[in-house]
């Protein structure tokens, strides 16, 4: 069962502990309340998706302990470092091109060469950061669909018996989730107004931000800048054709896999919150392996499935 704790030092210190063996831990922060799980772990970030029931894998804003913690992660243009400076730790979202050897987590970013970070005010979203050490991918502590909860209590209404803790910090104040600004275009790019309003970015940027090209925002998930791996991917199959390799899942395909076949199980148990975790990692296996087509079996439309397949139908959409 979910435990609601009130944020001392202690429950701080138990949550550190829970998000680094791969749990979730729901905290404030001054905008909202976040559901929070270690950044870097993919096993970790596919349980917020999970507990959110979300259909399909939206990129998760990373929030970071301090600037130099997002400059590991990004490689933050002067403009991002202007409002960087002007607005952190605050509402304030950060995306620009993720940094290489930056340490969150394909999942979170879902397969985007970007990354979004922000650094929270909020002394207990802070300690946590700071306890724990890495960045903590956190998005809204609401079921998929719900509005975003600002209370520990809006908290535990939505997900008790899906996070294994719920800090308790009181009322989030801002109630408004941060502005997000993208810095991978020419220009930078409102992606979502929030609780720093416009004007006051664009005076301290000295620019104009520009609107976001319309499908991007309200789905980010359809932008052909996510990962698309080079090989081709038959879905649904009951069978492995010569020269293909297989993604497999539950060991369908396995068992029919001629000698010498590769074959990659995004779940050989058939769990589905580890498939999410394997799935980008195996896609780019194959791609590094040079196989050019693959039979992917069938994965149940349950639960993070159907995240997992609409993943696998842009991924294997003619291009
Ligand atoms: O105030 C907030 O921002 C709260 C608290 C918990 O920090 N978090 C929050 O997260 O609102 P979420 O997951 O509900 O919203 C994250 C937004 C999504 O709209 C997502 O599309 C966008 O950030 N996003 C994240 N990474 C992105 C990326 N690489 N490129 C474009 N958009 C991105
Ligand atoms: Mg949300």
């Amino acid at each position: 069962m979910t435990k609601v704790a009130p944020a001392d030092a202690a429950s701080i210190a138990r949550a550190a502990e829970i998000l680094r063996e791969g749990g979730l831990v729901a905290f404030p922060t001054e905008t909202v309340y976040g559901l929070g799980a270690d950044a870097t772990s993919a096993w970790a970030v596919a349980r917020i998706y999970d507990a959110k029931g979300r259909p399909s894998f939206n990129p998760l804003i990373a929030h970071v302990a301090d600037i130099d913690a997002a400059r590991r992660e990004a490689v933050l243009p002067e403009g991002a470092i202007r409002l960087a400076e002007a607005f952190w730790p605050g509402p304030l979202t950060i995306v620009a091109p993720a940094a290489p050897g930056g340490s969150v987590c394909e999942l979170a970013r879902a397969g985007l060469p970007s990354v979004a970070l922000r650094i929270p005010d909020h002394p207990v979203a802070r300690a946590l950061l700071v306890a724990l050490g890495r960045p903590i991918a956190a998005p809204s502590a609401n079921r998929s669909g719900h509005v975003s909860p600002v209370t520990a209590a809006h908290v535990a209404q939505d997900l008790t018996g899906r996070v294994d803790m719920i800090l308790d910090g009181g009322r989030a104040t801002a109630g408004l989730e941060s502005t997000i600004v993208s810095f991978c275009e020419a220009s930078p790019v409102l992606l979502r107004p929030g609780a720093i309003a416009r004007e006051k970015i664009e005076k301290a940027l000295g620019a104009k931000l520009a609107a976001p090209a319309g499908a991007e925002v309200t789905a980010p998930g359809m932008t052909a800048s996510h990962y698309a791996p080079d090989a081709r991917l038959r879905l649904e199959a009951h069978e492995i054709n010569a020269g293909e390799a297989a993604l497999d899942f539950g060991g369908r395909l396995s068992a029919l896999a001629p000698q010498g076949t590769l074959v990659l199980d995004l779940s050989p148990r058939g769990d589905l919150v580890e498939a999410a975790a394997n799935l980008f990692a195996h896609l780019r296996e194959l791609d590094s392996r040079g196989v050019a087509d693959v039979a992917v079996a069938h994965v149940p439309e349950r639960g993070l499935g159907e995240a997992i397949n609409d993943r696998l139908r842009r991924a294997s959409a003619p291009r």
